[in-house]
């Protein structure tokens, strides 16, 4: 077997360059719309982790030229209180998009929360109405993290139609939507899960591989074809021998990268495509309202 180095998937070159689209777009709406598009993320606690994210994606929605109308509420915030903020988001005619940043604490029901959120203003394509549609193929606010991938995979015109496609995982928040994404690009796909027998046959199958596990370094080269386009959508901090902490994939780069023929980095693959693609959503749903004025 010759050996090959991987071409590498640069998330954040494309998140940048969905992001500098968007300015010009929005631009052009609000001449139309007359107001700039509306996000609000609503965070509950203090979990550093999620006060990071939340923070770069309220500087992303300045960048682009998004007003932010997020909250921050205190741990002890109720489930009433909540359901009400959301229902005077939902009233609200300058806000077109609604995240609440997960995880809550555990007295709260984010799935009740996620529900009461208008689909129209779903900006994370959560909700079931959501859903629903990616499942009847239907117009409709797409999960960011599965419509980032899908993102990518178009940039580097990576065949999908006839191709074999595993996706490892299958969380209503990544694998299956992903898996729905890339049935409905005529892929025959694949589900794998933490039940499937022979897994390393399973994926050995695959022309496009989506790692979506939660286990740092999973997927190891003997589990890739060779020449395969392996998406790492995984997140997972470790500590190296050296007591380091660092950010690592569900793939094991470094041997993967020898045999596949692209594959996406961790930091800088998938990861950046989620915060453009909420962007992206927030302004489509925006763009709905302002077709309606028109
Ligand atoms: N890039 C981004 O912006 C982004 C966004 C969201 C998530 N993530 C990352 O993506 C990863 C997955 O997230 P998630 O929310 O989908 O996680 P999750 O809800 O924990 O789901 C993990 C999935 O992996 C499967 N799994 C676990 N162990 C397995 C094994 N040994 N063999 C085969 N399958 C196994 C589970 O199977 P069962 O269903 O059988 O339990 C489950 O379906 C995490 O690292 C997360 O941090 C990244």
């Amino acid at each position: 077997m010759t050996s090959r180095t991987a071409q590498i998937i640069d998330g954040k070159a494309l998140a940048d360059k969905i992001q500098s689209q968007l300015v010009g777009r929005i631009q052009e709406l609000q001449a139309k719309i007359g107001r700039p598009p509306g996000l609000a993320v609503l965070m509950v606690g203090d979990n550093p982790a999620s006060a990071a994210y939340v923070s770069g994606k309220e500087k992303a929605c300045t960048k682009v030229g998004i007003a932010s109308f997020g909250k921050h509420f205190p741990t002890e915030t109720t489930q009433a209180e909540l359901a009400q903020e959301i229902e005077s988001l939902n009233q609200d005619e300058r806000v077109d998009g609604i995240l609440i940043q997960l995880p809550l604490p555990p007295h709260l029901d984010a799935q009740a929360l996620l529900y009461q959120i208008h689909p129209d203003k779903d900006a994370d394509g959560l909700h079931p109405v959501n859903l629903g549609r990616l499942v009847r193929g239907e117009p409709g606010l797409r999960s960011c993290t599965p419509a980032g991938v899908m993102q990518l995979l178009a940039e580097y015109q990576i065949p999908i139609q006839g191709q074999q496609a595993v996706v490892v995982g299958r969380s209503i928040l990544v694998g299956k939507p992903i898996a729905l994404m890339l049935l409905a690009a005529d892929a025959t796909v694949t589900i794998a899960h933490s039940r499937s027998q022979d897994l390393p046959a399973i994926t050995r199958t695959a022309d496009i591989l989506i790692a979506a596990v939660g286990k740092p370094q999973f997927i190891t080269a003997e589990m890739v074809k060779p020449g395969a386009v392996v998406i790492d959508v995984g997140i997972n901090r470790i500590t190296t021998a050296e007591g380091k902490s660092r950010l690592v994939g569900d793939v094991d780069f470094e041997s993967v990268k020898n045999i596949a023929q692209f594959i996406t980095p961790v930091p800088k693959g998938v990861g950046p495509m989620t915060v453009s693609i909420l962007l992206e959503n927030t302004v489509w749903s925006y763009a709905q309202k302002g077709m309606k004025k028109s």
